[in-house]
């Protein structure tokens, strides 16, 4: 570490993680790329846990948003109404909701995930007069106190220092084996009067886990959940956050799962260059807010009103961009199951969110620490930490991805080659 980063020591809160595991002074990024303040370069498996879908810097949105600030363009504008929102909001219409067919209402929440969610849990239980909703295993949704209760993770739930009410936890799909349907088990704990789930306002669920462990919930699993909400009485909501805006191969992570949320939450990669931005989407009929019910001060970032409508225009005008998201999470998915055979690990995830579950999170940890020295910058998921996972920018360059999965081949080949070294010797 060089002597400017002894001030994060010095007065920054212990609380920070990722600094953590990459201990080196960022100062420039661009695409796949990330500089360090000695010009080292490193490769981005991490994208601001996907909300770098884009890549850092996009040359058509920097510009925009430069042309804009320069213009004079409206920063902070409460929720009043501005030209970059009015854009916004018709090319989300244009764009994603018309061409899908969905009917939705937008609401600009605070700015991160967390506030998106907690928006869509008040909506849930003010629209059914009820208050538990129901979670999965290994789900996380945020750090605030609603969306936490929601989260499974043990470290995390914590950090609350009060009881976490109003969630009743349910085994996500796979969660104890293969032979086990666990919306089956569900269903059943709720039909019957004595299974001890109260009417729930809500089920809470992400297709595909991103801090959990990238378990990625099937078509039938999805259908069966949407349907058992709707026999109860219960609002189904999609969190995407970390699996939209293309994370695996189409806008929205349930498009292609036959399913229709009530409400959905997005953040993370929305804006489109790393400005905070959140949504929560309902059907109109669940659009029964009073004015300024769910507040806040930075609800609607107008810079990332003019981002996102770029991010929008560039890569969902079409289909191309989704296509060459799902062909190369197919590539990846080759590369990655070699890696796995290898070393007689499994794949987990879909699309560009996928990785190796090494069975535990001291390896996991020393083959991310292997390859940040190597120039790679990749995190793990799941409940241990034992998922080695890859979220690269959608935009990366061919030989960017390539070179990383060889740093990452080689990492694995090293830390369990001295780990089967070891066992062998003792
Ligand atoms: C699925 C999901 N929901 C909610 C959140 C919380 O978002 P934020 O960190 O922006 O509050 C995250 C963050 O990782 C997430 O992955």
């Amino acid at each position: 570490m060089t002597a400017t980063t002894t001030v994060f020591d010095r007065i920054e809160s212990r609380v920070r993680s990722y600094s953590r595991s990459f201990p080196a002074l960022f100062d420039k990024a661009r695409n796949a790329t990330l500089y360090g303040a000695d010009g080292r370069e490193y490769i981005d498996f991490l994208a601001g846990c996907s909300s770098l879908n884009y890549g850092h810097n996009d040359p058509d949105m920097q510009a925009a948003l430069v042309d804009y600030i320069r213009a004079d363009g409206i920063a902070h504008g409460l929720d009043m109404f501005t030209g970059a929102k009015q854009d916004f909001l018709t090319a989300y219409e244009r764009i994603i909701l018309k061409p899908r067919g969905m009917d939705y209402r937008l609401m600009f929440t605070g700015p991160t995930g967390t506030n998106a969610v907690e928006a869509a849990l008040k909506l849930a239980r003010k629209a059914t007069g009820r208050t538990t909703v129901i979670a999965f295993t290994n789900g996380f949704h945020g750090m605030s106190l609603g969306a936490l209760a929601a989260t499974g993770n043990a470290g995390k739930r914590e950090g609350a220092g009060v009881d976490l009410p109003g969630v009743h936890r349910a085994p996500f799909e796979g969660y104890f084996g293969p032979g086990v349907d666990t919306a089956d088990m569900l269903e059943q704990m709720l039909d019957d009067p004595s299974g001890g789930i109260g009417a729930p306002a809500a089920i809470l669920v992400e297709p595909v886990q991103g801090e959990g462990g990238l378990h990625a919930a099937s078509a039938p699993w999805m259908q069966k959940i949407e349907r058992i909400a709707r026999r109860h009485g219960a609002l189904f909501i999609v969190d995407d956050i970390q699996a939209g805006c293309g994370r695996v191969g189409t806008f929205f992570s349930f498009e292609g799962l036959g399913v229709s949320p009530d409400i959905v939450t997005q953040a993370k990669s929305l804006s489109g260059m790393g400005l905070p931005f959140a949504l929560t989407l309902f059907k109109p009929e669940y659009d029964i807010w009073k004015p300024g019910e769910h507040n806040g001060t930075f609800r609607g970032n107008n810079h990332a009103f003019v981002t996102a409508r770029v991010a929008l225009e560039k890569f969902w005008h079409d289909d191309s961009f989704a296509a060459s998201v799902r062909a190369r999470g197919e590539g990846l998915r080759t590369r990655l199951a070699a890696i796995a055979d290898r070393h007689g690990m499994s794949l987990r995830g879909r699309g560009m969110m996928q990785g190796i579950d090494t069975g535990d999170g001291a390896t996991a940890a020393r083959i991310c620490a292997l390859c940040f020295e190597n120039g790679l910058i990749i995190e793990t998921s799941g409940g241990h930490d034992e998922v080695v996972k890859i979220l690269c920018p959608l935009t990366i360059e061919d030989r960017l991805l390539n070179r990383g999965l060889d740093i990452l081949d080689a990492a694995f080949a090293e830390v369990l080659g001295s780990a089967a070294a070891r066992t062998a010797a003792e």
